[in-house]
């Protein structure tokens, strides 16, 4: 997986400032890609994760909390936070830094708790 970001403090290069860092892809590899966040097209590269794309498009907040709706965006990058969940193609808790972009997919903000299907066992 492509995580397709480096975090720097330098103002050098092409990116996208998000909160107090400057984001920068790392290098161009991998076929240009472009996917739909709430209806903006959003253009990445294949082998980027939803979250590094998004963030690179200078999204940093994906989603609210149940109890307070305050914001919230990626923190560990690497799945263990679940501070990324987004709604993918229509599914809710989908983990955008452990999901990697495909072609015209639709990310949406999560509010709140998504309801979770559970299903009876026999
Ligand atoms: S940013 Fe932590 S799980 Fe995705």
């Amino acid at each position: 997986m492509n995580y397709g970001y480096l975090c720097k403090t330098s103002l050098h290069g092409v990116g996208a400032v998000v909160g107090m860092v400057m984001l920068r892809r790392l290098d161009e590899a991998g076929e240009a890609i472009g996917f739909f966040f709430e209806g903006r097209e959003i253009k990445a590269r294949r082998g980027d994760s939803v979250a590094s794309a998004l963030l690179l498009a200078g999204i940093k907040e994906f989603r609210t909390t149940a109890v307070s709706d305050a914001k919230r965006g990626p923190y560990c990058m690497m799945g263990i936070c679940f501070e990324c969940l987004v709604e993918i193609d229509g599914v809710p808790n989908r983990q955008a830094c452990m999901t990697l972009v495909e072609p015209d997919m639709r990310v949406r903000r999560q509010h709140a708790a998504a309801e979770l299907a559970f299903h009876e066992t026999p």
